[in-house]
């Protein structure tokens, strides 16, 4: 089954706490199966957003890996089809026909989104370099935006499996109830 993979590139552990935390929960809830973190090992980084998959639901997992050319290289001789999210690369609106085709072919993706420097390696290695609009703003807009035009919405609909906590959507006000291990409502 083809999968959607994040890999996060150089991690800093003081400046990017939030940052990579809220990238991890925009890739679980816009329908990524993992994310890799590369950069500063963070433990506590890796708990918290697993925290979320046992209350939240679904099966998103989150990993340390020290050596992020070689996840690309796993990636690739997988067959997966390596994405750069960067505001150099090929305007979203005009590949993002070509790449949905490849993804609904079956193909995994895996989906890189850097910090402060991505090595000029990174871009060689990328199947697409992909900007979301060819101006600079942030790896979770940016991630977001690619995962929702993959998508088209749909991400939205997707129902997360052994949830403990389950929102009702609601006009006003919040409804968070209990929730059966199938998703139901207890
Ligand atoms: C602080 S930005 C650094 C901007 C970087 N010079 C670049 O290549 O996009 C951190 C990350 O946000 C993402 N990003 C920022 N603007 C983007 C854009 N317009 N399109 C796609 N990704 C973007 C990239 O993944 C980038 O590595």
């Amino acid at each position: 089954m083809s999968r959607i993979t994040v890999l996060r590139l150089g991690h800093r552990i003081k400046r990017d706490k939030r940052v990579t935390m809220h990238a991890a929960l925009v890739a679980r809830a816009y329908g990524a199966n993992e994310i890799i973190i590369t950069g500063d090992r963070d433990d506590d980084l890796i708990r918290r957003i697993e925290s979320v998959t046992e209350k939240w639901g679904g099966s998103f997992s989150a990993r340390f890996e020290d050596n992020w050319r070689g996840v690309i290289r796993r990636f690739k001789e997988a067959g997966a089809v390596v994405i750069h999210l960067t505001m150099y690369g090929m305007n979203l609106p005009d590949v993002i026909d070509e790449v949905r085709r490849i993804w609904r072919e079956g193909r995994s993706l895996l989906v890189i989104i850097g910090s402060e420097k991505v090595p000029r390696e990174a871009y060689d290695l990328a199947d697409y370099n992909i900007a979301v609009g060819n101006q600079p703003h942030s790896e979770i807009a940016a991630l977001a935006t690619f995962l929702d035009w993959l998508h088209e919405g749909k991400e939205f609909k997707k129902e997360f499996s052994n949830a403990r906590l389950k929102i009702i959507p609601s006009p006003k006000g919040k409804r968070v109830v209990a929730a059966g291990g199938d998703g139901s409502l207890k």
